[in-house]
């Protein structure tokens, strides 16, 4: 039988770990405007100050989502081409690749 010390001390580990993120769940479109959307804007357009300072690629363009693989995608998130920061260290794998769907997510017809 459980005392009571432990029987606390089981449901506040549940209640951390039901607070965490799970994997499966990772929010693409949430991670995108939280670390993306300062220089890609919104729409994926690089219409933003940075956008332009940084010369950022229009992420919207069909013929640019033609061009580009899922792994081109996956790689510039890692690794930050010219003047992006790349998140090879700060975001998970899962983050990463919910990320390359977000970005799939901007194009335009
Ligand atoms: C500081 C501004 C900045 C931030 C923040 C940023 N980027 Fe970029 N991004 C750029 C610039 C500038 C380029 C173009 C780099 C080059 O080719 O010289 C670029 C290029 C890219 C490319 C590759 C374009 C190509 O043709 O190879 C992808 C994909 C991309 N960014 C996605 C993202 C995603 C996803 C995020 C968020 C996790 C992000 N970027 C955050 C500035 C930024």
């Amino acid at each position: 039988m459980l005392n009571k010390p432990t029987l606390l001390g089981v449901l506040a580990a549940l209640t951390l770990f039901g607070s965490l993120p799970a994997q499966a769940d990772v929010d693409g479109q949430q991670l995108y405007r939280q670390h993306c959307v300062k220089c890609h804007a919104e729409d994926g357009r690089a219409n933003t100050m940075r956008g332009w300072l940084f010369f950022a690629q229009n992420l919207s363009k069909a013929k640019w989502q033609d061009n580009n693989s899922d792994a081109d995608i996956l790689n510039a998130i890692q690794e930050g081409p010219g003047a992006m920061p790349g998140y090879a260290d700060t975001l998970s794998e899962a983050e990463q690749l919910a990320l390359v769907k977000a970005v799939r997510d901007l194009r335009k017809p």
